[in-house]
């Protein structure tokens, strides 16, 4: 869709990034960013040249001029904000996790579908040239079957109360903040429904989990994975089939390098797509490209993905016992 009006709705740390990155893309315009306060939208505004800036969320939702609305909140605020700006007509892609819990997201999904409006998850990993070309190899044969994946998302985070990482009543935690992501990568190569989940955590001071750690057990293959943010690693992630392998060697989705071997673990192909701004932009013109075709998913992260990821996040944290506030 080319002269897409964007509007960003919260100014915090991945705002300013996604921000750059509508800026960047061909056919995208900042139009209008809103904020909780008058002071926060006007500096915002300002530094990303938004034509418009309010100091409340529900006036961007009922610009008549906003074409679609990236919702950049705390994940305990994603299901009302989301249901505003739909309710009022408009078109969204919302941070991940999309929601805390199935309740909420099925109603958002009825909601959306009946005023046919587009809706997604902001899984921005599924669009970059690294993911696409691993996607590419698996789906073309080059490692057989795929057998295994091995995925890690961790970092040493300094504990803060009032961080929202470390707060439950903003949906903290390190399985809904990061866990998500090993997990998508897990389904995307071996599918969508594991047959066994098995998963730990440790819960922290502040009564959110501060890791995870999963085991997706399938038919054929099994997914180990794990989130955490009280440990340091590279954060690799590896996709093991019956001919050959695939690895990120760091950071597995959000730098651009990716690596081919063959099954005497000799590199065959080397893919590395440096990202032009911040990596953000392809997220941006996908969501585009969707609205001009009319579509109200994304064909490369449907809801039906986005809702089973959340059921296995949901059967992790049954196991754990462990619940948000209002649940
Ligand atoms: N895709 C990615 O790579 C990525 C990376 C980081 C985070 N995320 C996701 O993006 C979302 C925001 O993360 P962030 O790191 O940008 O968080 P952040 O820096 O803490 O910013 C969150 C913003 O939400 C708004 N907000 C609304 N209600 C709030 C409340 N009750 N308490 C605090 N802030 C509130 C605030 O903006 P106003 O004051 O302007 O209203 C705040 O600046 C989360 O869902 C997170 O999972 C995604």
């Amino acid at each position: 869709m080319s002269n897409c009006n964007w509007g960003i709705m919260a100014t915090g740390k991945i705002a300013e990034t996604f921000a750059k990155a509508i800026n960047y893309t061909d056919g995208a315009k900042l139009y209008a960013a809103a904020s909780r306060t008058e002071e926060k939208a006007k500096a915002f505004g300002e530094k990303y040249k938004a034509e418009k800036y309010y100091g409340s969320y529900r006036q961007l939702a009922e610009d008549e001029n906003v074409d679609v609305i990236y919702i950049a909140s705390p994940m305990a605020q994603h299901y009302e904000n989301a249901k505003m700006c739909l309710l009022a007509g408009k078109n969204v892609l919302c941070e991940k996790t999309i929601t805390l819990n199935s309740a909420q997201l099925d109603e958002l999904i009825a909601i959306a579908k009946e005023k046919d409006l587009f809706f997604m998850e902001a899984m921005w990993m599924k669009m970059l040239p690294a993911f696409r070309k691993a996607k590419e190899w698996v789906s073309s044969g080059k490692i057989g079957e795929v057998r295994a994946v091995k995925a890690d998302l961790t970092s040493m985070c300094r504990y803060d109360e009032n961080d929202r990482l470390f707060r439950k009543d903003l949906g903290g935690g390190a399985l809904l903040d990061i866990g998500v992501y090993p997990i998508t990568f897990a389904c995307e190569f071996l599918g969508y429904q594991p047959k066994e989940i098995i998963s730990n955590c440790v819960i922290g001071k502040s009564d959110v989990d501060f890791d995870a750690s999963m085991l997706l057990r399938y038919e054929n293959g099994y997914a180990d994975l794990c989130a955490a943010f009280n440990m340091d690693n590279c954060n690799p992630a590896y996709i093991i089939g019956t001919k050959g392998s695939i690895r990120f060697p760091e950071w597995f989705f959000c730098t651009g390098r990716v690596l081919l071997y063959d099954d005497d673990g000799n590199i065959v192909e080397e893919s590395n797509d440096p990202h032009p701004c911040n990596g953000y932009e392809f997220e941006v013109a996908h969501v585009m490209s969707c609205l001009e075709k009319g579509l109200k998913e994304s064909d490369l992260n449907p809801l039906w993905h986005t809702k089973a990821t959340m059921k296995i996040m949901e059967k992790c944290r049954a196991d754990w016992g462990f619940s948000y506030n209002g649940e």
